[in-house]
């Protein structure tokens, strides 16, 4: 049995608490756009935000990542437009994941992630995700929530 961290991060959210479950086992497997941008700025937040909204595929690196029906699995993400960032819904989309055992880190920069959760009902995934503002900014709330959570 493997445990793994599926996750995406731009600004390094995600890379935060991918580092604080990897001292919990949790394997972290990012995923990456095929063509990353430089930076994140105005522009990009519309494009990619246009994209969540629109549930757009995007072109994903290829990662090496073979599920077993036993494995433990958290998705991490971004909160994009209110919704999951599509690198995610994209993986979401190519691979199997368990409705009843698949768990969620959510990662907005405000509180609102309203329609994310939707998202994750709709797609028949039963777990309550967990959802941590700005973890960056928020370190040792975040390394608590983590500790009690997993
Ligand atoms: C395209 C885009 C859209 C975003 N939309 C939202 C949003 O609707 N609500 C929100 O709280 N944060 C939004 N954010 C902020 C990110 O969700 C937040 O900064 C997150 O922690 C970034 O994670 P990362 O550093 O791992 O990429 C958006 C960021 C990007 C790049």
């Amino acid at each position: 049995m493997a445990k793994y961290f599926v996750y995406f991060s731009f600004t390094g959210n995600g890379d935060y608490i991918a580092s604080l479950l990897k001292e919990k086992g949790y394997e972290p497997v990012k995923i990456e756009l095929e063509k990353s941008p430089k930076k994140i700025g105005f522009w990009q937040i519309l494009k990619y935000g246009g994209h969540a909204g629109f549930n757009t595929k995007e072109k994903l690196k290829e990662v090496e990542f073979k599920l077993n029906q036993d494995d433990i699995v958290i998705i991490g993400s971004p909160i994009w437009n209110d919704r999951l960032s599509t690198p995610i819904t994209t993986f979401m989309s190519q691979v199997e994941f368990n409705k009843e055992t698949t768990k969620f880190i959510l990662y907005p920069a405000g509180e609102k992630t309203k329609k994310s959760l939707k998202q994750i009902k709709k797609l028949g995934f039963t777990s309550e995700p967990i959802v941590i503002s700005y973890p960056l900014k928020k370190t040792e709330e975040c390394k608590k929530l983590i500790e009690g959570a997993f």
